[in-house]
């Protein structure tokens, strides 16, 4: 006889309507999704996630951070809740997928616990972190750092965007600052489904990743600071170009990346140049630099390494240069206890699975620090992500709530 629970699964229709009801909600330009931290379109998606959630008969918990917390009752007001979710928000170009299935999938698994009639003895709780993309506020994963001890939030709140608008006043002004202390609450465990973001599911036609590690991560803020000087007038030799010198970082931070090959990732993904003038040598440049790698040691030396080289490039230029590190962690190892929940949901349900690592960050990565956690990959195609036209089959998306599923209700003790 199956154990209690053991036949259970997600309605794959209703878990898809909700994803494309979701992308409707701060539309792209291309097919996917500009639903940006703090926005009004953020709001309008927390609006809505609220209302289905009070729908499934959950109480929805909001902290100061506006993290959100929709709880469904277990049966022992003592046992700690077991948490599953992910982000609403997305990049500016963003996909429908990125962080929103991992939400969805948490209603979802909700909603059919509640059709079956499903009792546990852990409350079960579907998590919206805020600003998980860290595209408008830096540092990615805020607010589930916040949570966890790793920023205060004070610094969180004094984060501003391009515009200089505060982390602090656009939560206020959306409409989502809670009462709740963050990071309060005590979990049991915590889970993250999300799409890989990487190709190597797809390729290998696998249908889950069972997520071992995360690899750590370096963010820089670099301004680079020469004169704007007339470009037809100025001599070669007497041009302070802030520009070419952003030019030649870019060209180290590859090159920094490719010397620890295979492992090691790095890119320059946001630059601001001023004054942005076609006959203007530009006096002012101010860029990003994004550094990963599952290896520590590597994910330092390449920090060290390319603020040296920077130093070395505006020194020979005659041009300043400063550094601000905007974002950073160290390579996360997962709960065994936890992916081995995961690897064995996968393996019951019959799914092909393989153990993989993170190349993204995710909230999942600092939850870790203070509940046992652990993440479920699944495929998307192409590998494409942070783009809009990130697609990822209505298949792969139940597969992997499915897994959720079962991953939390191992945690969460079915009761018979
Ligand atoms: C978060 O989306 C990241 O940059 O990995
Ligand atoms: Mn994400
Ligand atoms: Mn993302």
């Amino acid at each position: 006889m199956a154990a209690p629970g053991e036949n259970l699964k997600i309605d794959s229709a209703r878990l898809w309507d909700s994803l494309m009801e979701m992308a409707k909600i701060g539309p792209g330009i291309a097919g996917g999704n500009n639903r940006q931290t703090l926005t009004d379109a953020d709001g309008e998606g927390r609006a809505l996630f609220r209302k289905w959630c009070e729908d499934a008969g959950c109480e929805m918990g909001l902290d100061q951070m506006g993290n959100m917390f929709a709880m469904r009752p277990g049966t022992d007001p003592d046992a700690l809740p077991v948490y599953m979710g992910s982000h609403l928000d997305t990049q500016p170009t963003g996909g429908k997928y990125d962080g929103v299935l991992g939400v969805l999938s948490t209603l979802e698994v909700i909603r059919t616990l509640n059709d079956m009639g499903v009792k546990t003895k852990h409350p079960i709780v579907a998590t919206n972190w805020t600003n998980e993309e860290g595209t408008r506020f830096a540092p990615a994963m805020l607010a589930s750092g916040v949570f966890a001890g790793i920023h205060t939030q004070d610094w969180a709140y004094s984060r501003t965007d391009a515009e200089g608008k505060s982390f602090g006043d656009e939560l206020q002004r959306i409409g989502w600052r809670g009462e709740e202390e963050v990071g309060a609450r005590k979990m049991h465990a915590f889970f993250e489904l999300h799409i890989e973001q990487g190709p190597i599911l797809e390729a290998e036609g696998i249908d889950i990743g069972v997520v071992t590690h995360g690899q750590g991560l370096c963010w820089l803020q670099v301004t680079v600071t020469g004169k704007d000087a007339h470009t037809g007038s100025t001599p070669m030799p007497m041009r302070k170009n802030a520009g070419l010198a952003m030019a030649r970082i870019m060209e180290a931070v590859d090159g920094i990346a490719w010397s620890y090959k295979p492992d090691a990732v790095g890119a320059v993904g946001h630059i601001d140049i001023y004054p942005n003038s076609r006959n203007v040598i530009p006096g002012k440049a101010v860029f990003t630099v994004d550094f990963r790698t599952p290896d520590l040691e590597v994910l330092q030396k390449a920090e060290a390494q390319i603020r040296e080289a920077a130093q070395k490039i505006c020194d020979d230029m005659g041009v300043e240069v400063e550094f601000e590190k905007t974002g950073g962690f160290d390579p996360v190892a997962f709960d065994e206890g936890c992916v081995d929940i995961v690897r064995r949901s996968a393996e019951a349900l019959g799914f092909s699975h393989r153990d993989i690592i993170s190349g993204a960050g995710h909230d999942a990565c600092w939850i870790n620090q203070v509940a046992p956690t652990a993440m479920i990959f699944c495929p998307c195609v192409d590998g494409l992500s942070h783009n809009e036209a990130e697609e990822i089959s209505a298949e792969w998306a139940a597969a992997g709530t499915n897994v959720l599923l079962h991953a939390v209700l191992e945690k969460a003790e079915v009761v018979a």
